[in-house]
């Protein structure tokens, strides 16, 4: 199969809404990472996103929707009050919801589960593309499995070619983490992954919200994973990823230690303010701030994977706000290796 590219656009949102009606996959830009697509209520058309991504068929896709009143022929009965007040504040945006299973949504979407993820995302390229298609579209994200997510159209490319016949083309990701995930069927609602819908984001809304106990440490050997996600190896660089924490000071001088002594292909993970403390080493760009980082790790991982570096050295923020998500993601790829010092 050839995989074509085409610029975001109307013409190319109606090419890719006869492919997912034909029963075809196809790869879509959201302002978290590009999505996999496709028609959520065709079985068979689903089970080629699992094929084209090498995904275990027990890991269960998002609904994607165009408009609110679509959630409708997903979910089953009334939408609780809680997801109802989310909603009104954080959609469209970064945020998947986790509601009761409605019946028209076949159970390879959900992986048997009697739950299902539904997401209004904010990019207009996505919903314009999902109302082309006058269906809702099941997406995980365009990567391999063990991959990280696409944050560029390029990154589908490099995994997904000859695999799929449709990317468009929507540039850069904005935030560049996947959304946030929460179980919103009763309260106290609770995050079963982080992203840009932050914890404190959900409490000013609902007034309280739990976070999952795995996000920021591993799954222990007796624990369920209550997102099934959750229990993969997730992404981890092919080469040693550890993480320091500390002040900037402290941080620099262990980092540049753990460098020294290491052989081979090595680099450092740090914001842009902290670099001079590295000297002639050599360092990736986190960029300013938590945004900057979530918005650019990916494809830096990406990066350090092409030019087969086999060390890697992190800088730490502190896990608040949008610092959540992205030491989930980061303490994820180092199987949660963290040096404090
Ligand atoms: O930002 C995103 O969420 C992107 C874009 C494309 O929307 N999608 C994405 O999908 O990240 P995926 O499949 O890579 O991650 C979805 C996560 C998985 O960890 C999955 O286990 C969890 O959501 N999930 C989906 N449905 C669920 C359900 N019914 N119950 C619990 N967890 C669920
Ligand atoms: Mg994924």
């Amino acid at each position: 199969m050839t995989t074509r590219l085409l610029k975001a656009s109307p013409e190319a949102y109606a090419e890719g809404a006869r492919l997912i009606n034909a029963g075809e996959v196809v790869a879509f830009p959201t302002e978290t990472v590009y999505g996999l697509g496709a028609h959520a209520l065709n079985p068979d058309a689903v089970a080629k996103i699992f094929a084209a991504k090498g995904r275990p068929g027990d890991n269960p896709l998002i609904v994607h929707i165009s408009r609110y009143e679509q959630i409708y022929g997903i979910i089953s009965g009334d939408v609780p009050r809680q997801a109802e007040l989310l909603a009104k504040e954080y959609w469209p945006g970064p945020m998947t919801m986790i509601l009761p299973k409605g019946e028209k949504i076949p159970p390879c979407v959900t992986a048997g589960l009697d739950s299902v993820g539904v997401r209004l995302p904010a990019s207009q390229a996505a919903r314009d593309f999902i109302s082309a298609c006058a269906a809702p579209v099941a997406a995980p994200s365009a990567n391999l499995s063990g991959k990280p997510s696409p944050t560029t159209a390029v990154h589908v490319l490099n995994d997904m070619n000859g695999r799929i016949p449709l990317i468009i083309d929507g540039g850069e990701s904005d935030v560049g983490l996947e959304s946030t995930v929460i179980d919103a069927r009763s309260m106290p609602v609770r995050v079963l992954r982080p992203g840009g819908v932050t914890p404190q984001m959900i409490a000013r809304v609902l007034g309280e919200v739990l976070v999952d106990g795995s996000v920021l440490r591993p799954l222990a050997k007796h624990e369920t994973a209550r997102s099934p996600g959750m229990k993969y190896k997730h992404y981890a660089p092919d080469g040693s990823l550890v993480i320091v924490k500390g002040t900037a000071d402290a941080a620099a001088r262990e980092i540049n230690a753990l460098y020294d002594n290491t052989e081979g292909s090595r680099c450092i993970l740090a914001f842009e303010e902290h670099i001079p403390l590295y000297g002639e080493r050599r360092v990736f760009s986190l960029g300013e701030d938590a945004q900057t980082a979530s918005h650019r790790l990916f494809d830096a991982l990406r990066q350090m994977d092409e030019m087969h570096i086999n060390a890697i050295f992190s800088e730490a923020v502190p896990a608040e706000g949008l610092g959540l998500a992205l030491m989930n993601r980061l303490g994820r790829a180092a199987a949660f290796h963290i040096i404090e010092v």
